[in-house]
């Protein structure tokens, strides 16, 4: 699907989508529709419950008077209130009304109001990021599908006075959008097609980009000390992996780069311990935590970010075997404190242990910020709508929570705390993989985090309930949502580039 600007003039073919505010006041493009069609617009809307309340949409079909397919009215609801995440919606509302409709060709031509917070300039160009995000389709396995079956949508048009500055300033968001798309896809794969080696390889490919990209196998981490990573994959024929991924893109800046983690379990069947069958297919988005690295990487070269950012992602896969790490091991981490793993299906926070250890050691980072499908709990607190946030660092938990609210990526902070962190204390070991019992989950695999961050500004995100979608939303089709890309970049760009 392309989407391009143009300047306001009614287009003489395909589908033309103009908008109506609250209580079905027409926009000065849509009035003048309006006369053209001698009150189509009017006559639909009191024909139908068409408020014009927001992302409300209307079709009305070959409307007399002009030669065009159709007319979709879109509601943008109080119009004082709107903002950029409002005009990504719409964007995405638009697209989500006209993709089954068979129309190739649409033409927005929106005359956004421009409230206090939003101009009209950036009204245009978020609603085209709005579609962009929308657009993402997981298709590639559906070989019988029919052309009619296949979204419509070729081309989209939208109205703005100034072309050349729009297209200008939607092309870091389609850099943001194309980390989005990377990060949904590599979640979306299937087990036998993205495991370790080939997460690897897809993480490699971003040097084309001019990200440096280097890749551990088992004999590196063996050498270097990565007991806690390494027990994880050892049931599995496929060769565990942790990727090192710089983006450079701040040469002048002395202090320590930013680095993201991410846990990528690309099947967590539990191991030894191993999970019941119905459901467990979910778990090939175990890796969504490195998926999201991989994309944020993806985003912030792509947009030349002023930023010295590494990423590292643990890849393993959680298999029951001959060879399979059993429930009693115990590991000894690249730390050099040990694990007793009373639970194979505690694993995330395993991998994660060597992963931060290494990260601070190598990079000396500014901080570190992981994210993890990493408790079912997670899930009974938060349900999709939050992701959990954890921190040892109060200003890097604000940031992080404005930089969420700021593109509808929510976090909600819960606590660290000593008297959790005790649950871990072990019998035989420094500790043990599990808690006491079957309160607060998260918390203490965050706990256990924890014990692998030493003095560094850290958060951890446990993404299990976000990262998959079971129904469409307005910028996020159903499937992996790349959940942490956009909030990532925003972090990054409100508070640690040069500009
Ligand atoms: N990958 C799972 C967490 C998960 C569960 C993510 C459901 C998404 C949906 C993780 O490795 C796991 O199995 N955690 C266990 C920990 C327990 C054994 C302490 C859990 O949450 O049940
Ligand atoms: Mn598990
Ligand atoms: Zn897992």
């Amino acid at each position: 699907m392309k989407v391009a600007f143009t300047t306001p003039a009614v287009p003489s073919a395909g589908t033309i989508v103009v908008a109506v505010s609250e209580d079905r006041v027409l926009t000065p493009h849509a009035q003048q529709l309006d006369q053209l069609t001698s009150g189509a617009l009017t006559r639909a809307m009191e024909n139908s419950r068409f408020k014009g309340k927001k992302k409300e949409t209307l079709t009305i079909l070959a409307p007399a008077g002009v030669d065009l397919a159709r007319i979709l009215l879109v509601g943008l609801g109080k119009t004082d209130a709107l903002n950029h995440l409002l005009a990504q919606e719409l964007g995405g509302e638009i697209l989500a009304a006209v993709n089954s409709s068979g129309e190739e060709k649409i033409t927005i031509f929106i005359d956004a109001p421009g409230s206090e917070k939003i101009s009209s300039f950036d009204f245009s160009v978020h609603l085209a990021y709005g579609l962009k995000l929308r657009s993402y389709r997981f298709d590639r396995y559906k070989t019988k599908e029919k052309e009619d079956q296949k979204p419509s949508v070729k081309e989209v048009l939208i109205s703005t006075e100034d072309v050349s500055a729009a297209e200008k300033a939607l092309e870091p968001l389609c850099a943001v959008a194309e980390g989005v798309f990377e990060a949904r896809s590599l979640a979306n794969e299937p087990a036998n097609i993205i495991y370790p080696e080939t997460l690897a390889e897809q993480a490699q490919a971003l040097s084309a980009l001019g990200v440096d990209v280097e890749i551990l196998g088992e004999e590196d981490m063996k050498a270097l000390g990565m007991g806690a990573l390494l027990g994880v994959g050892q049931g599995s024929e496929r060769e565990s992996k942790l990727v090192i991924m710089q983006w450079k893109g701040n040469p002048d800046d002395q202090d320590g780069p930013l680095a993201f983690l991410g846990k990528g379990v690309t099947f967590d069947t539990g191991g030894i311990s191993i999970k019941p069958s119905a459901g467990m297919e979910d778990m090939k988005w175990d890796m969504g935590g490195s998926a999201v690295v991989v994309g944020l990487m993806k985003a912030l070269a792509g947009r030349k970010a002023k930023a010295n950012v590494v990423g590292v992602i643990g890849c393993v896969e959680n298999m029951p075997s001959g060879s399979a790490q059993r429930p009693g091991d115990i590991v000894t981490s690249l730390s050099g404190q040990t694990i007793e793993v009373l639970n194979t299906d505690a694993e995330g926070r395993l991998v994660l242990a060597d992963a931060l250890w290494y990260t601070q050691d190598r990079f000396k980072p500014r901080f570190m910020i992981d994210l993890a499908t990493l408790t079912g709990a997670i899930i009974i607190s938060l349900g999709a709508e939050y992701a959990g946030l954890f921190s040892n660092n109060d200003r890097l938990a604000e940031e992080l929570t404005a930089a969420g609210k700021a593109v509808n990526e929510p976090l909600w902070r819960l606590p660290l705390g000593e008297a959790y962190d005790k649950e871990l204390d072990a019998d035989q070991a420094d500790m043990k993989n599990i808690g006491a019992g079957r309160g607060a989950g998260s918390i203490t695999a965050a706990c256990f985090l924890q014990r692998f961050v030493n003095k560094v500004n850290w958060a951890h995100l446990d993404i299990a309930g976000v990262t998959w979608a079971k129904k469409d939303k307005s910028i996020t089709p159903k499937g992996a949502t790349g959940f942490g890309v956009r909030l990532l970049d925003r972090f990054v760009a409100d508070y640690y580039e040069s500009k």
